[in-house]
């Protein structure tokens, strides 16, 4: 199933990768939701979203509370003439101003297949300022939105950081962290990296709590980056590390490899299985 979003970093094009070392568990926690990509594809019988992107869950509160009604309203945001530059800018200007919550949701998605390769990005004053993307026929995705709606019946979404969604967890509960890359090549400024408000900081609490978790019976599986800063932080966790072809060049003409890595946290058995 694919994700309705355009997501940086979604992990839509290595699911079977993912599929293949994610234990089974009684419900799956995911706090680095994102668009979603392995919610969406695997099968457990409970789950919870949360990503610390408050109109990423609102999106997904509505889609998940009103259905086709807020597709329909969605789809009124793509409509031809609402394809230009002028329009793009003043919806930018007036979300950023907006108190109406399901407005607010619905232009999120409108610049999500509007605006500059599908990026989400804020400024310091939390104003989303991603410019337009001069698409010639952005899609809408209905039926995606559709699929997503009746997936998503049933589940927790929270907006919340993941330290406090990873301690809601259960003994048997399978948490799927997809937090951003640490960088690729380890610079002398790493300590001070920062995307997002995601730095090395984060990085190393996350790897903490994965291991804490583990020797409480919950399964904890972390994809990132596979360099040194990564192999050590999940030392105490069975590695799969795998190359994955991406861009690299916001032009897209130059393509590079990049390793990936699944850190996967927990019993040993049911690891090995
Ligand atoms: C690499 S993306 C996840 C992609 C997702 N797996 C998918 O397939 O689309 C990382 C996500 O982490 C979220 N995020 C960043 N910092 C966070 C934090 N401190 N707590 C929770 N979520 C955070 C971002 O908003 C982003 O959606």
């Amino acid at each position: 199933m694919k994700p309705f979003l355009k997501w940086a970093g979604n992990k839509f094009a290595i699911i079977d990768r993912i599929k293949a070392v994610l234990p089974a568990g009684n419900r799956l926690i995911e706090p680095f939701a994102g668009s979603a990509a392995v919610f969406l594809n695997t099968d457990f019988d409970s789950a919870i979203l949360s990503d610390v992107n408050e109109d990423l869950m609102t999106l997904y509160h509505y889609l998940q509370k009103d259905g086709e009604r807020f597709i329909g309203y969605c789809n009124t945001f793509f409509a031809k003439e609402m394809n230009d530059s002028d329009t793009y800018y003043q919806f930018r200007k007036m979300f950023n101003s907006l108190t109406d919550a399901r407005l607010r949701a619905a232009l999120f998605l409108y610049f999500n297949r509007h605006g500059y390769n599908g990026l989400c990005r804020y400024n310091n004053k939390g104003e989303f300022n991603v410019p337009f993307g001069r698409y010639t026929k952005p899609y809408f995705p209905a039926e995606e939105m559709a699929q997503f709606h009746r997936k998503i019946q049933g589940v927790t979404l929270l907006k919340q950081g993941f330290v406090e969604t990873m301690e809601m967890a259960q003994p048997g509960d399978v948490i799927y962290c997809d937090p951003p890359y640490v960088p690729l090549t380890e610079t002398a400024n790493f300590t001070s990296y920062s995307s997002g408000g995601f730095g090395i900081k984060e990085q190393q609490t996350l790897a903490e709590l994965a291991k804490s978790l583990s020797k409480k019976g919950v399964h904890v599986v972390i994809s990132n980056h596979d360099t040194t800063f990564t192999q050590t932080a999940y030392e105490s966790a069975k590695i799969v590390s795998f190359q994955v072809r991406r861009f690299i060049s916001c032009k897209g003409d130059a393509r590079g490899q990049a390793n990936e890595m699944l850190a996967l946290f927990g019993d040993e058995e049911i690891l090995a299985g």
